[in-house]
């Protein structure tokens, strides 16, 4: 049988992985600056996760829904402090569409509407409403266009506003830093802004934190930066370091209802394991003021080369989730970083890189990605 050839590949193979480095199968050693896109949050192959999960698995690795499971507890208990939200809800599932999916049924549960706004190129994952909500035509199958949705440009609070009156609309949804959408960011006046007409019209507001969430931005949810509080948030990625988790967290203002959502897989013991390792690390080791401080540090020497790389036409973002803005395709400078410097990065549009580290990146880490991107630059011409 032939794999489903959907993805264009990089051919290289990697087979093993430490902190901020993966290597390929014939010991080549690689800076990563792309964390498997976003997923890698504590680094490769942490030895506190690697020891968590192993315990974990000897003991039980899964399984179902149907029984107490007291680490699904433990995790809502020390999420919700880690994260500010002690007094929401958690429901965990096993990627960020499913996550939005659920999100949305919640809010058209809660409201009895059908109606979604959610923002110019925006990315929300590739089920059903989640694809639906995604502002990408060429991944939006007849079958999921269903017309819930309107797109509406981001920051633009008044054309959001006039959709909301008209009553109908039972959620907003909204990436604070958008990932694929090439690290756009919301303002601050608007997503408050949004949030109060959320409420005026009684519509859900969620913030999909599904890549700028779980520390990377610098605080642990990239939306508390702008002085909001989501009806919904729901995370992925980071939250599992890698092991297939993703869950909502709910207002105290959803009540739950027997029966009315649900999932084999989620929040299975060995992903409650991964998910509480990660939360291990990330307080035991200060990884969201890492990000923020790192992040700001590489920030500060990106735009310090922006000022003589003819190249660069702006450099955007917040903690360890940047933007790059390039006057070329971004596709001959990836490539010359993966090949000939040995670096993953990520990419959105056909222009912009965008750098994912994993959140134990240093400035050590950031001044070497530094001199390999300078001599990318120098190689492409
Ligand atoms: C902002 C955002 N939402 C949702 C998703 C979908 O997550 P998953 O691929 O785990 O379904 C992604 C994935 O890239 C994302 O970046």
């Amino acid at each position: 049988m032939e794999l489903f050839d959907v993805y264009p590949l990089f051919d290289i193979n990697v087979v093993k992985g430490k902190g901020c480095s993966v290597w390929d199968d014939k010991g080549q050693e690689y800076l990563d600056l792309y964390g498997g896109h976003a997923v890698i949050s504590i680094g490769h192959c942490h030895p506190h996760y690697v020891e968590k999960m192993t315990e974990q698995l000897n003991a039980l690795g899964f399984y179902s829904n149907s029984v107490i499971n007291t680490l699904q507890r433990r995790l809502a208990e020390r999420l919700g402090k880690v994260c500010g939200y002690d007094d929401y809800q958690l429901f965990l599932i096993n990627s960020g569409a499913e996550a939005n999916e659920n999100a949305l049924k919640l809010a058209s549960f809660k409201t009895g509407r059908t109606r979604v706004l959610s923002a110019a190129k925006a990315f929300h994952g590739r089920t059903s409403l989640a694809v639906e909500t995604t502002d990408n035509p060429k991944i939006i199958a007849p079958i999921n266009a269903n017309g819930h949705v309107t797109y509406l440009p981001v920051n633009d609070l008044e054309v959001w506003e006039a959709e909301l009156a008209k009553g109908d609309v039972c959620a907003c949804i909204i990436e604070c830093i958008q990932g694929v959408g090439g690290i756009k960011l919301v303002d601050e006046d608007f997503a408050q802004g949004l949030q109060a007409a959320c409420k005026r019209y009684g519509a859900v507001l969620i913030c999909d934190e599904i890549q700028c969430g779980y520390g990377r931005s610098g605080k642990f949810f990239a939306h508390q930066w702008l002085g909001i509080r989501p009806d919904l948030i729901t995370v992925a990625k980071g939250i599992g370091n890698g092991f297939p988790m993703g869950a909502v967290l709910i207002s105290p203002d959803f009540k739950p209802v027997y029966g009315q959502l649900g999932t084999t897989f989620g929040g299975n013991h060995l992903a409650c394991a991964a998910a509480l390792a990660v939360l291990d690390v990330i307080e035991s080791e200060n990884l969201v003021d890492n990000a923020r401080e790192t992040g700001d540090y590489l920030m500060a020497r990106l735009k310090e080369m922006q000022a003589t790389e003819k190249h660069i036409t702006d450099v955007r973002g917040r903690g360890l989730m940047i933007g790059i803005d390039l006057d070329m395709p971004h596709k001959e400078l990836r490539q010359h970083l993966v090949y000939n410097e040995h670096c993953f990065t990520g990419c959105a549009s056909t222009n912009i890189l965008r750098l994912l580290p994993p959140l134990c990146f240093t400035k050590a880490m950031a001044d070497d990605f530094i001199l390999r991107l300078e001599r990318a630059f120098a190689a492409v011409g």
